[in-house]
């Protein structure tokens, strides 16, 4: 069995982050998000695995190597252009040969890994396999109707009506069944070659499509507000620890000062970690904040944020819910003039920092 790992695509939900940079190496906890999936498939005792690149392939190449790091083998298959998760399949066509393999979108993020769906699907051996979770909002994802016996009858993608609430997760398990129904696909409406009308061609075939409903934690990255999320989530279980410096601060509750980092007069509140030679001085971490390496946080506060390496903030007040990019430079603007505007209740105390 082989693992086909995407990790082209464009984007566009995370710009300008992705301007710059591959989605799937914004950090959660300091860590590529890329990673936890490669560990998963690692984990889930696969060795070979194709990573699908596109523009962006020399960052990823230079993030993962040759694979050896993660005890995987990696081959890198490059995507002329993002035409689709199907179109990635159809790329690869020539790497995964008669194999069967798990297709895992390089920026979803499972909790509880693969090894099951895996070992089931080698057991089982169905022509395809999807994983499904409950959403709030179906419309947003790839959606799956089921009949009485778990069977997938039908797969829509985006649908305006939903017919269930069962989203697709970014993980799929193939036989080589699934090129056949890649090679007779055309474009949807969006131009790209859908996953999900190649899965229904073969549910439409005839053939056998099983799904395994996940219970445990699943997002897709693609945007901000879910990348902050996820980085909360996988705080939530820091060990806290302290190898560089602390001193003249409080560090609360679950904090991890990385070698190098120097954390003074300041107030680090768990779980957040500061990374590698970043220095935080004068200034308020709140929860759920990643630091990444060589950040400078000064005179400032920060909290439910994720900040990549090398960017400074200094003197800016409080910042929250933010993605801040490599080497970006936050600092104060100009005063001018304003005023606090104020309905008070008698006998009330406040504190206004001018
Ligand atoms: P998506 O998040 O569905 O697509 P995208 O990367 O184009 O992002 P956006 O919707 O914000 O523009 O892609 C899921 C994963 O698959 C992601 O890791 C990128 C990857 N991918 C490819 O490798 N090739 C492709 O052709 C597409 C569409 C996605």
């Amino acid at each position: 069995m082989k693992a086909l790992v995407l990790a082209g695509g464009s984007g566009t939900r995370l710009r300008p982050i992705t301007h710059t940079s591959a989605k799937q190496l914004v950090p959660v906890a300091n860590k590529p998000v890329l990673f936890y999936g490669l560990e998963s498939i690692a984990a889930a005792g696969i060795r070979e695995i194709g990573i699908v690149v596109g523009d962006t392939h020399a960052e990823i190449e230079a993030a993962v190597g040759d694979g050896a790091a993660f005890g995987l083998e990696v081959t890198y298959l490059r995507q002329a252009a993002p035409l689709g998760l199907a179109h990635a399949v159809l790329i690869a066509r020539d790497y995964l040969g008669d194999d069967d393999f798990v297709m895992y979108l390089g920026d979803n993020f499972i909790v509880g890994g693969i090894n099951a769906i895996v070992s089931s699907f080698g057991r089982e051996r169905p022509d395809a396999q999807i994983m499904l979770t409950r959403v709030g909002d179906p419309r947003q994802f790839g959606v799956a109707e089921l009949d009485a016996d778990g069977r997938v009858t039908g797969l829509e993608e985006k649908p305006a009506q939903p017919k269930s609430d069962l989203a697709l997760v970014g993980v799929y398990l193939f036989t080589p069944a699934i090129h056949e129904a890649v090679a007779e696909l055309k474009p949807s409406w969006r131009g790209e070659l859908e996953i999900t009308d190649a899965i229904q061609w073969l549910i439409d075939e005839g053939r056998r499509v099983e799904s395994t409903a996940i219970t445990g934690y699943w997002k897709d990255t693609g945007n901000v507000a879910d990348m902050l999320e996820v980085n909360r989530l996988v705080l939530e279980s820091l060990e806290p620890r302290l190898l560089g410096t602390a001193e003249g601060s409080e560090l609360i509750g679950r904090v991890v000062v990385e070698e190098g980092a120097v954390v003074e007069g300041s107030r680090v509140v768990g779980p957040a970690i500061i990374g590698p030679g970043a220095r935080v001085r004068d200034s308020y971490v709140g929860p759920f904040t990643s630091i990444g390496a060589d950040c400078v946080i000064e005179h400032s506060e920060i909290e439910y944020s994720i900040v990549l390496p090398r960017a400074s903030i200094e003197g800016v007040g409080r910042i929250e819910s933010s993605l801040i990019g490599h080497d970006v430079e936050v600092t104060p603007a100009p005063t001018t003039p304003r005023a606090h505007r104020l309905v008070l209740g008698d006998h009330s105390k406040v504190q206004i920092s001018s």
